[in-house]
């Protein structure tokens, strides 16, 4: 299903940790849509080796090393990519999430406060983080694109989602207030898109996952968007079909978000 939407294209894909992962998924999609790409993830996630098997997948993609809470990690990683690509990136995929008090199995009300700075910068500022880290180096050619994935958690309550809710909910505001500032500068378009839950490894952290993915998918009249989709999206997002696109939170989730009930649902509850 290749159009070569994103021909003369390249970009940088955070967050790939193995197959399952949506980053992994978009980062084959925007390969096979004629873009090149540099791979990055935090160098504990790299020591596992896949992502290797990924890179040769994607035409030997580099596969540079960045703790995405790690400014001279960031530098690092756009410097060499504007090295390797011999320019600017035209598009950034930040596809990064990490509770430390889900891991850890805290209930919201007892949160650990030094583990939630943790997560919060992980998994919500990092996309600040990697914004200023282009922006310094006017690593972002004008008219390009940035995407950082994130969940409905951030506007309505899903109790085991925990401190994600708040991560999420500070991501997308970092997306628009930064999306001013990158659109005025360089026309630089900044979106999250609000995915499905999807079966991945940060995914299956969540308690219950499997109730919550199929309550989801009953609550769709799509059903669940799936990780493939996601990349698809993503795709979209990255091509000039969508320059006037900005500061915006995207739902790709089969229609759940604006759901209120479902005939399926209705049958299950009973008389
Ligand atoms: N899976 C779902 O149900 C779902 C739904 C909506 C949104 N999302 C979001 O999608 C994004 C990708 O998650 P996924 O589901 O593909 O899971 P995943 O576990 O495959 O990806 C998460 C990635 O974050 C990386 N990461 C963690 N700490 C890091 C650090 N300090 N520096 C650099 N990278 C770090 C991990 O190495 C991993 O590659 C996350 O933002 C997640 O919250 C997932």
């Amino acid at each position: 299903m290749a159009n070569q939407l994103l021909a003369g294209k390249c970009g940088i894909i955070f967050g790939a940790l193995d197959e399952k992962s949506i980053a992994w998924k978009t980062a084959l999609r925007c390969h096979e849509e004629g873009a090149k790409i540099v791979l990055t993830n935090a160098p504990v996630a790299l020591r596992m080796g896949e992502i290797n098997k990924l890179s040769a997948l994607c035409g030997q993609a580099p596969v540079i090393g960045a703790d995405v809470t790690n400014m001279d990690d960031l530098k690092n990683l756009f410097e060499q990519a504007i090295q390797h690509f011999g320019g600017p990136v035209d598009f950034v995929l930040h596809s990064i999430g990490m509770s430390l008090n889900v891991r850890k199995g805290k209930h919201y009300t007892e949160m650990n406060y030094e583990w939630n700075q943790k997560t919060l910068d992980i998994s919500a500022m990092s996309f600040h983080r990697v914004l200023r880290t282009a922006w310094d180096l006017d690593a972002i050619r004008e008219g390009g694109s940035v995407v950082a994935l994130s969940y409905i958690a951030a506007q309505r309550v899903f109790p085991d989602y925990n401190e994600m809710a708040d991560a999420k909910a500070l991501l997308e505001s970092v997306t628009r207030s930064f999306g001013y500032h990158y659109g005025v500068r360089r026309k630089v378009r900044i979106n999250t898109v609000s995915q499905s839950p999807t079966r991945t490894t940060a995914g299956s952290g969540v308690k219950g996952f499997d109730g919550f993915i199929n309550y989801a998918e009953a609550m769709s009249p799509l059903g669940n968007a799936t990780g493939e989709d996601c990349a698809n999206y993503c795709v979209t997002l990255f091509s000039d079909l969508t320059r006037y696109v900005t500061m915006q939170n995207l739902f790709h989730d089969g229609g759940f978000s604006f759901t209120g009930v479902t005939q399926s649902v209705i049958e299950k509850m009973g008389d």
